[in-house]
């Protein structure tokens, strides 16, 4: 609904568009032929309203079934916009990165994000920093290191932070909590509660604008999102330069988080990498892995509290796992390896409500698919929500089923949360610990039961319970 409402308020502002609204709406003449089937919607607002009141979801699908199975277009965030569709569309996106098609970020994500980012080259170039980075810090050997660590602090907050036995409590805050504290302690070694507040404080408004229309002002979620995106970046500076001061003092020292490897990367030239640029990187980082991850999480504990038999096969098998170790011995990578089945469940989960909507990019020439013609610099976006419920791909969509994954598990490029190829996301191997590490702790502590029986998830952008979750928990 965010990217909705400041359209609403241009809708109400200005008499200017209901003289649009009522004389030019129409089938877009000016288009060039053979474009996909579908519509730009109104003037000014596109179809902005129409995904705010349907949900991504119902808004894809619907369109599917009117326009075209494979390709259609929309307009949406200020942008004409070819939404590829299905397991071919998948394909032709995530085969064809720096081919046919290079990322996009929308206008307001590229401000609030990084507002000194503005031509493509100097995207490029922030894009290479972290593709230096990105692999060899997310990958699962650089990973394994961290997952006693996750363990351990994944122990103290169902401690500490308020998950009390013979209580309800609501999960949502909680997850969200321990989801943010825990990549502000992975990636720059953050964990004095004051420090995190001042991190977490302006996080939120800075989320919230990063898909908004465009227009700064106070009580825009564009004008907060700005400000906000200056503060968090004011606080990560303070961070990195401290860091890089105390690195030159005492030199590396331990490997006590991803920032210390950050600072040791070099560009061409063998120059260290400016703070700057460093502080992108990690607030990019934070919000590419807070949301989908927390809404993972949040999802995988509420399909557990939903499906009582799913519940008992997860516990199962990390009884087993818990009942292998010694007291107070951490997980370690081999042990996450044994919870297949709970890895399973957590896939299945992200198949009915993915937690990434999918992304945009820009097509860089003119493009050919299914008998379409898309044309050079048109915006694509490509969405799990095109395939992960398509019952030829998937049979019976609805049921929640983690069998699915058994075996060769889906079709390619049917199931794609983590998108595909050359940008699938460097995150997912993090986001499968984070996910599982916590998932162990919490079922082998308690079980858990819905105080809100028909509570749903709802898939608007990203997924969330509809009440955030309130659970009785009960000790074993
Ligand atoms: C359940 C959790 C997650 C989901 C569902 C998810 C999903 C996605 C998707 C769909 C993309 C876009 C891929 C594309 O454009 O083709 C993406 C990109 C990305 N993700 Fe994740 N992600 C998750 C967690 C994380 C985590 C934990 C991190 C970091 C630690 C992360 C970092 C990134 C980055 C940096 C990109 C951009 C990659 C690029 O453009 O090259 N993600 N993610």
């Amino acid at each position: 609904m965010d990217i909705f409402i400041p359209y609403l308020f241009l809708f109400l502002l200005l008499p200017f568009s209901l003289y649009l609204i009522l004389f030019f709406h129409k089938e877009d003449s000016d288009d060039p032929k053979n474009l996909p089937p579908g519509t730009n919607g109104w003037p000014i607002l596109g179809e902005n309203v129409n995904l705010g009141l349907l949900g991504l979801s119902k808004f894809i699908r619907g369109r599917m079934e009117k326009y075209s199975p494979d390709v259609f277009r929309t307009s949406l965030l200020g942008e004409k916009v070819a939404v590829f569709c299905g397991a071919q569309g998948n394909k032709i996106i995530f085969t064809n990165d720096g081919k046919l098609v290079t990322p996009w970020l929308p206008l307001s994500l590229k401000k609030v994000l990084v507002p000194d980012l503005d031509d493509s080259s100097s995207y490029k170039e922030g894009f290479d920093v972290f593709n230096k980075f990105k692999y060899d810090t997310l990958k699962p050997e650089a990973l394994r290191q961290y997952i006693p660590v996750m363990d351990a602090m994944a122990r103290v907050h169902l401690r500490d932070d308020g998950w009390k036995p013979h209580f309800a409590v609501k999960v949502q805050p909680l997850i969200n909590k321990y989801t943010f504290e825990l990549s502000c302690r992975l990636f720059f070694n953050v964990t004095d509660p004051e420090k995190l507040q001042t991190l977490s404080g302006p996080f939120g408004p800075m989320r919230n604008g990063l898909m908004s229309l465009p227009i700064d002002l106070p009580w825009t979620a564009f004008g907060r999102g700005l400000k906000a995106g200056n503060i968090v970046r004011a606080e990560m500076t303070k961070i990195v330069e401290a860091r890089r001061e105390e690195m030159m003092r005492k030199g590396r020292g331990e490997d006590r988080d991803m920032l210390s490897k950050m600072l040791e990367v070099k560009d061409e030239e063998g120059k260290f990498i400016s703070v700057k640029k460093i502080v992108n990187l990690f607030v990019g980082l934070l919000v590419a892995s807070f949301d989908s991850t927390a809404s993972a999480t949040n999802a995988m504990v509420f399909y557990l509290a939903e499906y009582p038999h799913v519940y008992e096969e997860v516990l199962k098998e990390q009884m087993a796992i818990a009942k292998s170790k010694a007291p107070g011995e951490n997980l370690t990578w081999e042990d996450v390896d044994k919870m297949k089945y709970s890895w399973n469940v957590a896939r299945e989960v992200l198949r009915l409500v993915p937690t990434t909507p999918g992304t945009f990019k820009e097509a860089m020439t003119d493009i050919s698919f299914a008998g379409f013609t898309i044309p050079k610099g048109m915006k694509t976006f490509w969405t799990p929500h095109s395939s992960h419920l398509n019952p030829e791909y998937f049979p019976e969509p609805e049921k929640f089923d983690p069998s699915r994954f058994e075996g060769s598990g889906p079709a390619p490029y049917t199931y794609v949360p983590f998108g595909g190829g050359a940008r699938m996301c460097p995150g997912r191997v993090y986001a499968k610990l984070a996910i599982l590490v916590l998932m162990h702790n919490l079922v082998t502590k308690f079980r858990f039961k819905k105080v809100i029986p028909h509570e749903k998830m709802v898939v608007e952008f990203s997924a969330s319970p509809s009440h955030g979750l309130h659970l009785h928990l009960y000790p074993h």
